[in-house]
């Protein structure tokens, strides 16, 4: 393809396209990604995301920082301070010795996408995924979103199994969104939190006086309030056989009685039940009716848990650290070492645990720093090259996580031991090549 065209290509694709080179340094910037941004390429051009990233910066995250740090591509979602919603997919070029030469980042505007005709069912996916939070990367969780996608539109009854913390709640939530019910309540209970004597009354609703205690006017149960949109039955295992019995009738007749109730109530729900047993072996052991548990998984979702699909973790670590680094004003970044070690173990507690570790990271991670972004943590610089070059490569790299890790450079200069001036000219000194703008 001749130089123009490129050209042409490169400001008018619908993606924002943002590269960089190996050390970080803006190389170009197309039109779209001026337009998503409202930043000018001239403004980043030839500057370094070191120095354009951090609060009340430029960027509040980077995804070519994290893809220089674990030399792998990373797809990341971020906020502009204007309130737009970017994905951006970031890609590495190596050179031939395994160095990364390029960064290729692609970017999409998630608040305009679903305007747009053009857009793939990939591209659509992912938006609607990230518009609810959910990650999805591995072919485990992308079929199980495809599934649930493919039926949330119709009426059909769901049920979702899988471990504690898999996503089984936000699972459900994509669905209702995903339906035509969306713009009608979703109205979530979990079974195992209210006392097996008012589970009846909190989902059919009782008329006045219908026992001792109840309100004098009466209530509206679940089904009820749902008012045509979904109901949520979370933990539905733990319903109690006389209760199962009710809802049997209910989801056949649509329609009942509320407790002490004359009126015939019907029902025009979508139901989603939830759990992390299994209800197969409970129909087995006569603790689960089986006429409930067919009507119910009439389309099973089994979501697997985080350790059979690993692929996700690093995107869910990327996720959560930036969802943290926004709540706790913080800008940390989880090293390649890190990050292999967070998604080797074994997450019996699944993404809620994964969440709480991130979490623990961002927040306890200090100067003693116990893994986020620790100096000594770094593998010493290759053997090879003079001793003054290596403490050069050493001193860059102190700097580099000083920066990412301090902001300011006054308060790098705090905890470096030197004064500011000497930090902004180490900086400076840092990338003078490329800096030709003089920024
Ligand atoms: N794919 C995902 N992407 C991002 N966050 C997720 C994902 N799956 C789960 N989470 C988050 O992890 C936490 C646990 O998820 P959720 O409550 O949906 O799990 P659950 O299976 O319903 O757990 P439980 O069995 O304890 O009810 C929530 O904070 C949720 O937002
Ligand atoms: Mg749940």
């Amino acid at each position: 393809m001749d130089q123009e065209l490129l050209e042409i290509v490169f400001d008018n694709v619908y993606n924002g396209i943002y590269i960089v080179d190996g050390r970080g340094i803006t190389l170009a910037v197309n039109r779209t990604f001026e337009e998503m941004s409202g930043i000018r390429g001239e403004e980043l051009v030839g500057r370094s995301l070191y120095e354009l990233v951090g609060k009340d910066n430029y960027f509040t995250g980077s995804a070519s920082l994290l893809v220089i740090e674990r030399k792998a591509p990373v797809t990341a979602t971020y906020s502009t301070s204007t309130g737009r919603k970017l994905l951006v997919k970031g890609r590495p070029i190596f050179d031939g010795r395994g160095e990364i030469r390029y960064i290729v980042n692609t970017i999409w505007d998630l608040t305009v996408v679903q305007y747009q005709q053009t857009i793939d069912d990939d591209t659509a996916r992912d938006h609607l995924v990230a518009e609810e939070d959910l990650i999805a990367c591995s072919d485990a969780m992308r079929q199980v979103i495809d599934v649930a996608l493919r039926v949330a539109p119709s009426d059909s009854t769901l049920l979702i199994t899988g471990e504690t913390g898999v996503g089984k709640s936000l699972l459900a939530r994509l669905i209702h969104r995903a339906s035509s019910r969306r713009e009608k309540p979703l109205m979530q209970i979990n079974c195992a939190a209210i006392p097996e004597a008012l589970l009846e009354s909190e989902l059919f609703g009782y008329e006045a006086g219908a026992f001792t205690g109840a309100d004098r006017k009466g209530k509206p149960g679940l089904f009820e309030l749902a008012d045509s949109g979904t109901v949520f039955l979370d933990e539905i295992a733990e319903i109690p056989l006389h209760t199962q019995a009710k809802l049997l009738g209910v989801l056949q007749d649509r329609e009942y009685y509320r407790i002490g109730g004359r009126k015939i109530t019907s029902i025009d729900v979508r139901l989603i039940a939830a759990t992390n047993r299994d209800l197969a072996r409970l129909v087995a052991e006569g603790r689960f009716r089986a006429d409930l548990f067919y009507r119910l998984d009439v389309v099973p979702l089994q979501i697997p848990p985080l350790r059979d699909r690993r692929d996700d973790i690093p995107a869910l670590i990327d996720f959560f650290l930036a969802k943290h680094n926004r709540r706790h004003q913080t800008y940390r970044i989880f090293s390649r070492k890190t990050m292999d070690y967070l998604t080797s173990l074994p997450w019996p507690g699944n993404i809620r645990e994964l969440e709480n570790a991130v979490e623990r990271l961002v927040v306890t991670a200090g100067d003693d720093a116990d893994g986020t972004v620790p100096a000594a943590e770094e593998p010493m610089v290759n053997s090879a090259g003079s001793l003054k070059m290596q403490l050069q490569e050493y001193e860059r790299k102190v700097l580099l996580q000083a920066r990412r890790r301090y902001g300011s450079t006054r308060r790098m200069a705090t905890a470096l031991g030197i004064s500011q001036a000497s930090t902004v000219r180490k900086l400076q000194r840092l990338a003078p090549a490329d800096d030709t703008n003089g920024v």
